[in-house]
């Protein structure tokens, strides 16, 4: 038995991940940043195998968040570049092994071109049964929240829902992420210990893991131990431990 059909069993259906580190991994070889953006593509497409092959059902990566703007304008064009080479270099093959590709994030501000792949890659790939890769692009929770808000204000305006009766599901269903259940495990890369307006309402009752690599290092074997640490969790969703009930 290896070391991952031990933990296989309760593997997570549902993993997001925060890839963070690349520039400090780029700074540390002596690389520009724009060095260690690349090589963060290439730990992607890495992870993205390995999730399929370890029956994960939705992987979730924060590509590109709200914040992010804030960064020089090199920086953000070279992002957005990658962003888009990435959709044009990788979504057919992604495709060919069955893979469904879907972004969340806000798309009023991101230039018609990009949103235009954007939704042909979501098109091509929809009736896609593998594993789902969900790409969180111009995305922050806090803006995402509010947005649903305004969705069910204009359902509450239109008369197709009572304010009194609007549900927990009624909200989930308004968000990007509708249809898709929340993480059970959200892995963040470099060492840093914090959410970043990533999946506020979807991490209610996900378990975090946070892995001192930085993201270009991330590897198979790193998420197999991300896994394992997962699997030795009690997840008591605000219940009692099992041994105290
Ligand atoms: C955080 O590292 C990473 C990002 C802001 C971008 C993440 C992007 C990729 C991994 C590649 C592009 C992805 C797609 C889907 C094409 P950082 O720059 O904040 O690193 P630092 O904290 O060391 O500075």
């Amino acid at each position: 038995m290896n070391a991952f059909s031990e933990v296989s069993e309760a593997n997570p259906r549902h993993v997001a991940i925060i890839m963070d580190g690349n520039g400090r991994w780029a700074s540390q070889r002596g690389l520009h940043r724009s060095a260690g953006h690349k090589q963060g593509v290439e730990a992607l497409r890495a992870t993205v195998r390995a999730a399929g092959a370890r029956g994960i059902q939705y992987l979730t990566v924060y590509s590109f968040s709200t914040e992010n703007w804030t960064r020089p304008k090199a920086e953000v064009s070279f992002l957005m570049e990658l962003f888009r080479r990435f959709i044009h270099q990788d979504v057919a093959e992604l495709h060919a092994s069955g893979v469904r590709v879907r972004m969340i994030g806000n798309r009023s501000n991101i230039d018609a071109a990009t949103v235009r792949m954007i939704e042909e890659s979501e098109r091509l790939t929809k009736n896609n049964t593998g594993l789902q890769l969900v790409v969180a692009f111009n995305y922050g929770s806090r803006q995402e929240i509010v947005i649903a808000a305004q969705r069910l204000l204009e359902k509450l305006k239109r008369g197709e829902l009572q304010s009194t009766a609007i549900s927990e599901d009624d909200f989930s269903g308004s968000l990007d992420t509708h249809g898709i259940p929340d993480p059970d495990l959200l892995i963040r890369t470099g060492g840093e210990k914090r959410i970043s307006n990533f999946l506020l309402w979807q991490c209610a009752y996900t378990e975090f893991v946070f892995a001192p690599e930085y993201w270009p290092e991330f590897s198979a074997e790193v998420l197999d131990r991300c896994i394992s640490e997962f699997n030795g969790r009690e997840r008591r969703y605000g219940g009692l431990a099992s041994q105290s009930a």
